[in-house]
């Protein structure tokens, strides 16, 4: 089905079943510990070895001797695999760095060998036997020191500009420049980066732990030089990604390798301190704002650059896509710049872009709005804008940034903040009120699905697409349920293999609407094949209640397949409606914090997002994504941060002790609101994105409630005491 005109009312719309809060139907499985998650294929493949992955202990230069032979005499090791002995690999095109490391070492903890042994212990006991000579080579380390000598844009991302800026900005009556930095920080998923590989002959069967079943399984072709057809990658449940799993991994390229030489099964989970440095991670950004308005706050110039580091390959962090669009001014200027770094490899996590975007460009509209003198939600509403800026005749196909705003002021009680910084106190803590705007991009990728009908009248879905921890399994049955007029419980989901079809996959907050979108496709097919089958019409028929029904006739389902399952299959893709309208995600995020007047401790004490972004398949499942991110938003606000070591080129705080995210102790009250936002441009499902949306926008609004608890105004992620001790009115 191709979608290239806005969707007229269809079956989804009756929201019999869709946009119902319906409990997680893979919840029972998962709170039983029944889910088999890539470690624990414990049935089904019996006898599997353990494999040990080494990394590299230098950041960059080469390995001039590796001795394996203690490694390989030691107790219960089948096998070890090097670049030396593991054959010609292939690379794929979405890894900056290759996933087996040697000699060549391109970033610290590099993957340099995997130690297959019967158990895991005897696997890391090898694994500290095997003895490596390196030869060091001097490496950039440091966005910082790297960053003058970058002034120009990438040669794929240039500048974006409408009017004159520089000539804008020096005559605007309110001017604002100032710099912001976000750190590196890490995904941290629960469920480490895990696979099993099984070799059946020539075919590879990969249990892994992976957002996009797709793209790791040409990805892993490509690099093991096998065709995909001999490739099947099953990934069905997945304890958390964030980005971190959107792209092959060395756990799976290591699992095929070692599976291969010990002509076993083999699995390998990267151990969590392995996993900053051996996968990739949010890089850290240096971003230049400049804003100027006229007398009344009207922004007249905007201008935002944003640097950040990568690998030789690497992309930079588009940390200036929101500034493009979120509001209003005829002066502008947009550009990312891109420093070579030989720290690991940077690359998406959760909204990536807009997330740390925001982190800077929603602070820097709090600092402008005081200059001018305007309240900081009606400034923002004041700039909004119905039109994409860089290109004034094309509208957001639906932008509720003003509801959003309107509509959280008056839940929270904006109007009881004093604007004044430092005045409210409640005993030791100095209270604060932020707000900021969310903003993410709604991307379309096209997804395909296959339904089948049986002779019970039970509905399958097979599609490739996963379920990360956000409710796929839950809203994919949503959708059978209410297209085909039958129960929840007559569907069955099947995700995360690669025999299925391909679907959109978990990523950029475009797997809920998407793939649902391709369910949706799938399942006009299966309603054309039912009415054929006993003589209706599809157009004009009703299904519910298991039947379907055209005036005084009515047949059940179930008779349509008696005499054999009718599977279809289809794919949506989605055509041009992107190019007419700006898709766009709105949020308005509303937060109170505490900080205590003699330790500059911050405590998050109420928080809430409205946000509009289209129709809402599930409330539930659609409110713990949003809550989840405005968490990790905290941890981006207060805590999270690689610490670099410049010097010897890694993250030194590579596990859960030292890399702080936020525990369910530092969780307040967490409200969320959506808005009616059906958006019948999106797809069939009038949804859109959400789960990025709850995080874009969450961190700049504690860092401005911090402003206004304490006078001290933070530019530098994250917001740690020692950045607001100094500043803190006088005990007393
Ligand atoms: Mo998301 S960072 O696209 O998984």
């Amino acid at each position: 089905m191709k979608f290239d005109t806005p969707a007229t009312r269809n079956p989804i719309d009756q929201m019999k079943v869709v946009g119902r809060a319906h409990d997680r139907i893979d919840g029972p499985l998962k709170t039983t510990g029944t889910a088999p998650y890539a470690y624990e294929w414990h049935d089904e493949i019996p006898g599997a070895a353990y494999g040990y992955v080494v990394g590299s202990a230098i950041a960059k230069g080469r390995i001039t001797a590796m001795d394996l032979h203690e490694a390989e005499t030691a107790p219960g090791v089948l096998a070890i695999v090097t670049a030396d002995n593991a054959g010609k690999l292939g690379k794929g095109d979405m890894n900056a760095a290759t996933l087996l490391g040697g000699p060549a070492i391109e970033h610290y903890h590099q993957a340099i060998a995997v130690v297959v042994a019967e158990t895991f212990e005897q696997a890391r006991a090898a694994a500290s036997l095997i003895h490596v000579k390196y030869l060091r080579e001097p490496g950039a380390f440091s966005l910082a020191a790297q960053k003058p000598a970058v002034t120009t844009p990438p040669e794929d991302t240039p500048d974006k500009t409408a009017g004159d800026f520089t000539t804008a900005f020096a005559a605007s009556a309110v001017q604002h420049d100032a710099t912001y930095t976000t750190p590196d920080q890490s995904h941290m998923a629960m469920e480490p980066h895990t696979s099993l590989a099984v070799w059946e002959g020539d075919k590879l069967i990969l249990r892994t732990s992976n957002q996009m079943i797709a793209w790791c399984r040409s990805e892993l072709a490509k690099t093991l030089n096998i065709p995909e057809e001999k490739v099947r990658v099953i990934s069905p449940y997945i304890g958390g990604g964030f980005g971190g799993k959107l792209f092959l991994r060395s756990d799976a390229v290591l699992a095929a390798l070692a599976a291969r030489a010990a002509n076993r099964p083999v699995k390998v989970m990267l151990p969590r301190p392995l996993i900053p440095n051996n996968t990739t991670h949010r890089p850290a950004t240096i971003q230049h704002i400049r804003i100027g308005t006229d007398e009344k706050g009207r922004i007249t110039a905007i201008a935002h650059e944003s640097w950040s580091g990568n690998l030789p390959g690497g992309t930079p962090e588009t940390a200036v896509q929101q500034s493009e669009l979120l509001y209003a001014g005829k002066n502008r200027l947009t550009g990312l710049r891109l420093a070579q770094l030989d720290l690991p490899e940077g690359n998406a996590m959760r909204a990536p872009g807009e997330a740390p975007g925001l982190m800077a460009l929603e602070i820097a509209i709090d600092e402008v709005a005081e200059k001018a003198g305007v309240d900081p939600v009606e400034f923002r509403i004041l700039n909004d804008t119905q039109v994409d800026p860089l290109n004034t005749g094309r509208f957001f196909s639906r932008r509720q940034l003003i509801e959003c705003l309107r509509t959280g002021a008056e839940k929270f009680g904006w109007h009881r903040r004093n604007a004044t910084p430092a005045q409210v106190r409640d005993g030791r803590w100095l209270m604060g009120i932020g707000v900021a705007a969310g903003f993410r991009n709604n991307l379309l990728e096209k997804s395909g699905a296959r339904v089948h009908l049986d002779a019970q009248g039970v509905v399958t879905v097979e599609t490739d697409m996963t379920d990360i921890g956000t409710g796929s399994y839950t809203i994919i049955a949503q959708t059978a349920a209410e297209m085909l007029g039958v129960p929840l419980e007559k569907v069955v989901v099947r995700l995360g293999d690669s025999d299925f079809p391909v679907s959109a996959g978990s990523g950029g907050q475009w797997g809920a609407n998407t793939s649902t979108a391709g369910v949706y496709a799938a399942c006009v097919k299966l309603r054309e094949a039912i009415a054929e089958k006993l003589g209706f019409d599809a157009d004009s028929a009703v299904f519910t209640d298991e039947l379907i029904c055209q005036g005084d006739r009515t047949a059940s389902l179930a008779q349509a397949a008696a005499s054999g399952t009718i599977t279809v299959e289809d794919t949506i893709e989605f055509v041009g409606l992107d190019k007419t309208f700006q898709q766009s995600t709105f949020a308005a995020h509303f937060v109170e914090v505490g900080v205590d007047i003699a330790t500059g401790e911050t405590r998050v004490r109420r928080m809430l997002a409205v946000c509009a972004a289209g129709r809402i398949l599930n409330p539930k499942t659609a409110r713990s994504q949003v809550i989840g991110a405005m968490t990790m938003g905290i941890g981006a606000a207060l805590t999270e941060e690689l610490n670099v070591d410049t010097t010897l080129g890694y993250f030194v705080n590579h596990d859960l002790a030292a890399y702080e995210v936020p525990v369910h102790a530092d969780i307040p009250d967490q409200e969320v609101i959506f808005l009616d936002d059906t958006d019948p441009v999106s797809s069939p499902m009038k949804a859109k994105g959400v789960g990025e949306l709850g995080l874009c926008g969450v961190s700049a609004a504690i860092a401005n409630a911090i402003y206004n608890a304490t006078g001290v105004r933070v530019r530098d992620y994250p917001v740690t005491l020692d950045k607001l001790i100094g500043g803190l009115p006088e005990l007393g």
